[in-house]
């Protein structure tokens, strides 16, 4: 069967159009490409490239092929940027919105300094990498082009953690943060702890410079603080929590963010987590960060409390969901950032509607509940400005955004 491309699906495959049998879906292929194969189903099996799209072009990583990591390896940055900001532009025309869209900022190749590797303990020794595409196998990656060169010199020491504490039978998660003190890693699917197994992990850690090992979510070790820096301040975050996945992608961020505040002086950071807002801001404006993890809140504080010459940056654990900030509570603010997790903010949203804030730094990793929640706020009022597009998952099919929206003067 030969088929044209038509479109890129959200998952990064190509699909295309055909009269009789419905779409059928391509993955390693783009637009306008013309491709022959054999249908099963909704797929085509054996996918050859019979005409290339001018926007194809040579996997940068040798182990694109294997390597279920990255989706668009095969495509060329200005084709994915543009794909991305199409996304987004269809989500908000779906709601009825339409935008002008800033420059958007790509993340750098090996800059990830944040993952979550599988792992499994093998006859021979250790396999780390992440899933070849659709399937259970674990893709070895030593040349990997997304991650930060810090983590791939870390993964003697993840083989030597996954020999000891890992069993042949089961799969273990490695979630690796670059921190000052080190890599800080979280590891699912260990064995069971023990004395014997305690003192190895412990031994293990020093002799590889980790920061921080959390087996099974103990703590098991603690050989330096895991520390980051945002703005001013130094932050330990608890183990696990959300950080943005490359410091490029959160200077970008931050950066729209201030754009999009201007010179306000009071604000409110909605789904702060540690801080990554609340903290560079509160350098030249006050702040109320709120958040619905306690341990993530008591970090946040911590810095605060920690750093000279900060306005003053009060931390409330709240959950949003279940209880967002009221309008009489956002009265005195003259600013919010809103950056909620996939689900967006629709309760806190509608408050926001509500309110008469005048000016909303929108941050989203789902273009579908950023429209849902953007159409709430222009219907009461509010202006959209702008919307960039920040490119932190290169060569995925994730998309962030910030966004700016105004109460028209
Ligand atoms: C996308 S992260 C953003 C965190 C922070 N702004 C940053 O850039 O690092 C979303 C945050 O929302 C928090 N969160 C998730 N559900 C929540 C809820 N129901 N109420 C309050 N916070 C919640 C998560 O713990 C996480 O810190």
């Amino acid at each position: 069967m030969i088929v044209t491309i038509d479109r890129l699906g959200h998952l990064g495959h190509g699909i295309a159009r055909t009269e009789d049998s419905g779409p059928i879906y391509v993955p390693g292929t783009l637009p306008g490409e013309v491709v022959e194969g054999t249908p099963e189903g909704d797929r085509l099996l054996d996918p050859r490239i019979v005409t290339p799209s001018v926007n194809r072009v040579k996997p940068p990583c040798r182990h694109a092929r294997a390597c279920g990591g990255c989706q668009l390896q095969h495509a060329s940055d200005a084709f994915v940027a543009g794909w991305k900001q199409e996304v987004v532009a269809n989500a908000l025309a779906g709601q009825g919105l339409d935008a002008t869209f800033l420059p958007l900022v790509t993340s750098p190749a090996r800059s990830r300094r944040r993952a979550t590797l599988s792992a499994r303990r093998t006859k021979s020794g250790v396999l780390i990498g992440f899933h070849a595409r659709a399937s259970d196998t674990i893709a070895e990656i030593p040349d990997c082009q997304l991650l930060h060169p810090g983590i791939l010199a870390a993964f003697p020491g993840l083989q030597a953690l996954v020999l000891a504490g890992g069993s042949r039978s089961t799969e273990l998660s490695l979630q690796v943060t670059l921190t000052r003190g080190g890599p800080d890693v979280v590891v699912t699917g260990g064995k069971p702890l023990d004395g014997a197994l305690r003192m190895d992990l412990a031994r293990l850690v020093e002799a590889h410079g980790f920061s921080r090992l959390t087996w099974e979510g103990e703590t098991v070790a603690l050989r330096d603080r895991p520390a980051l820096t945002m703005g001013t301040a130094t932050v330990v975050p608890p183990p696990g929590a959300f950080l943005q996945a490359t410091a490029e992608g959160e200077a970008a961020l931050l950066a729209a963010v201030r754009r999009a505040l201007g010179s306000q002086k009071r604000v409110v950071d909605l789904f702060s987590g540690i801080g990554t807002f609340s903290l560079p801001l509160a350098q030249s404006m006050e702040v109320h960060a709120v958040e619905g993890d306690a341990a993530m809140t008591r970090a946040l504080d911590l810095a605060a409390r920690n750093t000279p010459n900060l306005h003053r940056l009060g931390a409330e654990t709240r959950d949003l969901f279940r209880r967002p900030l009221e309008p009489d509570e956002l009265s005195g603010f003259t600013g919010a950032v809103i950056d909620p997790p996939r689900a967006g903010a629709e309760a806190q949203t509608a408050s926001l509607a509500r309110s008469a804030v005048p000016v909303i730094a929108a941050v989203s990793c789902n273009p579908v509940t950023f429209a849902r929640d953007a159409r709430a706020l222009v219907a009461a009022g509010y202006r959209l400005d702008w919307v960039q597009v920040v490119d932190q998952f290169r060569w995925s099919t994730h998309i962030e955004l910030v966004a700016r929206l105004c109460r028209p003067d």
